[in-house]
């Protein structure tokens, strides 16, 4: 018979694994993994090797040594058909489905997919795979496009091993087998197995994961686990399931999540995917684009012709019509297999801000809204932009019919959308200011993952044209901070500008308000309110009456008054006393995996918190 509580804790179990199965490759998640790369007289070099394998772990050849200590010892001479460790991060791809790591390779004459998978990357990718990803077909491959090549990896897994946390995703040759992989490595055979089920170690081609060495040859087991809920009552693993509910309707969130540590360190290059360019060296896309003939081809893979914008969009039906925001209306399109929302707008348009465009095509983050390609047509532009299906942050918050955003996930745009602002300031050469950051700004997607929009769009309008209204162009009112009225532009004018979003998190209201009697109503700036109220002797009984009433009371007071916080440094006055996007994102990640546990009490007293929120 089923005992009472059989009912509860299957139905626990159920949903459970409903939600994780989802992301069941991304549930034993780590941050590193090495790729065995073959090295034949094909790459000759780790110059070579480090740059179609750039990823923020690697940025130069000098960075793939210290995991070959024991079979490079002459970083000038290496021998060939040697086996080469290369370091690549281990992250969430496939919107969870993956492990893995997915690289940019700019398309040389007379590739194939075949070439390009068992020469150039040396089997740790597949023709297939290739084929898939990109979309072209095998002979009609454009040329100089840059491909997007992903290569797997797999993490620890503590039921098989505690001893090993760094896996190697290595491609079998002829001359392998168990055996010689076993003695390789000093792994018992028997684990290979158990890390590589159903894999046939003599087949001579396909991947198998074996453990690797970190850095200098150090053994890297697996991290100890982290801690889990406290206490072990009924109440507690409801608790504990409703974040995990929580946590699963947000992929997002668990693509984030990761140690308070390592998320600081990794923090710098997080996610990051340049384009990278041959020949280029530098950390980020090229500041112009110059005439040489190979980039005339590399703008043909950006600009689409108006024909096939026009039969994508039914003729810019009104069915097809989206939006319409200050610059223009935007189109829902499928273009070459992929969704894009399309900005139509007029302009006149210079070389600089063609140029400009080719640059932008090239700031890859998960968290900016990408450009895809744009049009020229006669005095129209056409922006082709990744299409982001769920609406903006500003609807979500306001709009009725919306279901409410639960805490969690307000604090996850927070993050999704300071990392975006972080790597336009910081990751990219020239440093970009996006100037226009409002929650209408904000786009979510369907695991309400958040993306910038508009990225580059003010810059844009200034450098080409001024015939675009410019009543957008000069910021949005109540989100300008106050030294824009004097035309000072820093990248600290977005830093106040996400502080106010913050506000309206927390509020759900507008950036202005409008308070008092109709007839005789004033407007209120949100700054002002959340001022008024933080000012006061009891600031979180004061903030307590500003919080979204939607929330109800599923809101822990001390994380929403120390966003409150967060967002009150960000609007101050003076540029110089608003912190970075580094240091906010970093405050925002120590908030967010506090909230996980959901541990108030144990936050107040916590020091390193306390100092990353004085911007230390
Ligand atoms: N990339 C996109 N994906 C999906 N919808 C979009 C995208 N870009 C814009 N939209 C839709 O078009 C509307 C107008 O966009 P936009 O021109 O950016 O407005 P604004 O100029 O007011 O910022 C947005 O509110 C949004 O609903
Ligand atoms: C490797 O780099 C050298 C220049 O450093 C270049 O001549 C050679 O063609 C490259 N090899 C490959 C396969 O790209
Ligand atoms: C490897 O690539 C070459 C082309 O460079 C191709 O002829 C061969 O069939 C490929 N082998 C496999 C197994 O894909
Ligand atoms: C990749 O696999 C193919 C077929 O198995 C093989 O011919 C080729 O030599 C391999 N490439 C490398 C670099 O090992
Ligand atoms: C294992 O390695 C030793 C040397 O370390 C070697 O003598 C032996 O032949 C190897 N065995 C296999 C099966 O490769």
């Amino acid at each position: 018979m089923v005992p009472r509580f059989g009912f509860p804790l299957l139905f626990f179990l159920l949903v459970f694994s409903l939600f994780y199965n989802a992301e069941s490759k991304c549930k034993k998640r780590c941050d590193l993994a090495l790729a065995s790369y073959y090295l034949s007289d094909q790459i000759g070099d780790l110059t070579n090797l480090s740059k179609i394998m750039k990823s923020p772990v690697l940025q130069k050849p000098e960075d793939i040594l210290s995991y070959n200590t024991d079979t490079i010892t002459n970083k000038d001479y290496i021998p060939t058909n040697t086996r080469v460790n290369v370091p690549f991060p281990c992250e969430c791809i496939d919107e969870g489905a993956n492990l893995g790591y997915v690289f940019k390779y700019p398309i040389q004459k007379a590739d194939t997919y075949a070439k390009i998978a068992n020469q150039t990357y040396s089997n740790l990718t597949t023709d297939s795979s290739l084929q898939s990803r990109n979309g072209y077909s095998p002979n009609d491959i454009p040329d100089y496009v840059m491909l997007d090549v992903a290569v797997n990896c797999r993490c620890g897994d503590s039921h098989i091993s505690k001893e090993y946390g760094l896996f190697i995703t290595y491609p079998l040759r002829a001359e392998d087998s168990l055996d010689s992989l076993a003695n390789q490595t000093k792994v018992d055979p028997e684990l290979l197995r158990r890390y590589n089920p159903g894999a046939d170690f003599n087949k001579g081609s396909g991947l198998v994961y074996i453990p690797g060495k970190g850095q200098n040859g150090v053994e890297v087991p697996m991290p100890p686990s982290t801690k889990g809920l406290k206490g072990g009552a009924i109440a507690g693993i409801s608790a504990g399931a409703a974040v995990v509910v929580l946590l699963s309707a947000c992929m997002c969130i668990v693509y984030h999540q990761k140690k308070k540590e390592e998320e600081v360190k990794l923090l710098s290059g997080e996610l990051a995917v340049y384009s990278s360019q041959h020949g280029k060296g530098s950390n980020g896309p090229p500041a112009s684009v110059n005439t040489s003939n190979t980039t005339t081809s590399v703008d043909k893979s950006v600009e689409f012709s108006y024909e096939e914008l026009a039969q994508a969009t039914n003729n810019f039906c009104t069915a097809n019509k989206i939006g319409q925001g200050g610059f223009g209306a935007v189109y829902y399109a499928e273009l070459r297999g992929e969704k894009a929302a399309i900005k139509m707008m007029e302009s006149q348009k210079s070389k600089e801000f063609l140029a400009e465009l080719k640059v932008l095509t090239r700031v890859h983050h998960l968290n900016l809204v990408r450009l895809i390609g744009y049009c020229v047509k006669k005095d129209s532009l056409f922006l082709v932009y990744e299409y982001i299906d769920n609406g903006d942050l500003s609807q979500h918050l306001r709009d009725s019919g919306r279901e409410t955003l639960p805490w969690s996930t307000r604090l996850q745009i927070a993050l999704d959308s300071a990392r975006g602002l972080e790597y336009i300031h910081e990751h990219t050469w020239p440093v970009y200011i996006h100037r226009d950051i409002k929650s209408a700004n904000i786009l979510l997607d369907r695991n309400f993952c958040a993306k910038v929009a508009d990225f580059g769009l003010t810059k844009l309008t200034e450098v080409g044209s001024s015939s675009i209204p410019t009543a957008n162009i000069a910021g949005t009112f109540g989100y300008m901070p106050p030294e824009y009225a004097y035309g000072s532009v820093s990248p600290k004018i977005d830093v106040y500008a996400f502080g106010v979003v913050l506000y309206e998190l927390i509020s759900a209201k507008e950036a202005v308000l409008r308070i008092g009697e109709v007839g005789s109503s004033t407007t209120i700036g949100l700054v002002s309110l959340f001022d008024e109220a933080l000012e006061q002797p009891n600031p979180k009984e004061h903030l307590q009456k500003l919080v979204d009433p939607m929330l109800g009371d599923q809101y822990p007071i001390d994380l929403v008054y120390k966003m409150a916080q967060i967002a009150k440094m960000c609007t101050e006055t003076t540029p110089e006393q608003r912190p970075s996007m580094r240091s906010i994102v970093v405050s925002l990640m120590t908030l967010s995996s506090t909230s996980v546990v959901w541990d108030i009490a144990s936050l107040q007293e916590n020091p390193t918190l306390a100092n990353m929120m004085s911007g230390k």
